[in-house]
């Protein structure tokens, strides 16, 4: 019998480097408990690696237990279900990964999570804090209030169904490809959204001023827009969808390439 168990740590992302540090903290703790045989994190949304990417990680280590645990609050009833088939489907599609998995329930459900709040927050009453005084300053920055001209505006959908299909990687991909080109947020100005709603599309990102739903984008596709498209002015047809009543297709894995 194949021996260890591995675990993946389940977190909800975010655009900055902190949701990244957090969970290292909370990876190395388990880790130097030593019961497990791989730790690891992965994100559901915002950001990297997404939980398919993770998977694949545990595989190639040859574990016989692999445990999902969730670790973001609040708990979204209908995401663990979503989570859950994403896992099963994953499982299909890979049926030599070799290891039985398991999901933990939502860490909000935990009573022994409402005590170590508690405790937590008892600790932090009875200790040395510095008080917030009082300061008119505003808490916005003034470039907020600024619209900044740019030739294109481009949303790149971070969701969690666009995530675990693959848009970290094309979020990577289009930042080196508009530094490669030297075009900043004057000539396109990117955000990165949560879900945008046909998710079956994703990864998927919204030109405008086209109103362009580029669909299905691998590193590849990234790089024919921001080439074709931002530098040459040319919509990437193959990508491109447009608004209608009728239900479509993302371009398959190979007609990307
Ligand atoms: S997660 Fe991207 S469209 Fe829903």
């Amino acid at each position: 019998m194949k021996p260890g168990t591995a675990v993946i740590l389940l977190g909800r992302g975010g655009y900055s480097s902190a949701p990244g540090e957090q969970m290292g903290r909370l990876v190395a703790a388990l880790r130097a408990g030593g019961a497990y045989g791989l730790v690891t994190s992965a994100f559901v949304d915002g950001g990297s690696p997404a939980l398919p990417a993770a998977l694949e990680l545990c595989a190639a280590q040859d574990m016989a237990r692999l445990l999902i645990a969730p670790v973001y609050l609040p708990t979204d009833r209908n995401l663990d279900k979503w989570l859950k088939r994403l896992v099963q489907r994953w499982l299909q599609h890979n049926p030599a990964a070799g290891f039985t998995v398991y999901m933990t329930p939502p860490l909000g459900d935990a009573p022994e999570l409402a005590a170590a709040v508690a405790d937590l927050v008892a600790r932090y009453a009875a200790a040395p804090l510095t008080p917030l005084a009082a300061n008119q300053a505003s808490p916005n920055s003034p470039e907020w209030s600024l619209i900044p001209p740019h030739s294109y505006h481009a949303l790149l959908c971070r969701g969690p169904r666009c995530n675990s299909a693959g848009a970290g990687e094309a979020a990577k991909a289009l930042k080196q490809c508009l530094k490669a080109k030297n075009m900043g947020d004057d000539a396109v100005l990117v955000a990165q959204t949560g879900c945008l709603f046909p998710c079956n599309l994703g990864p998927l990102m919204v030109v405008y001023p086209e109103g362009i739903w580029y669909s299905g984008l691998s590193e590849k596709g990234i790089e024919r827009i921001v080439e074709e498209h931002f530098a040459g002015g040319k919509v990437v047809a193959h990508h491109a969808r447009y608004p209608s009543r009728q239900t479509q297709q993302r371009p398959t894995a190979l007609e990307q390439v």
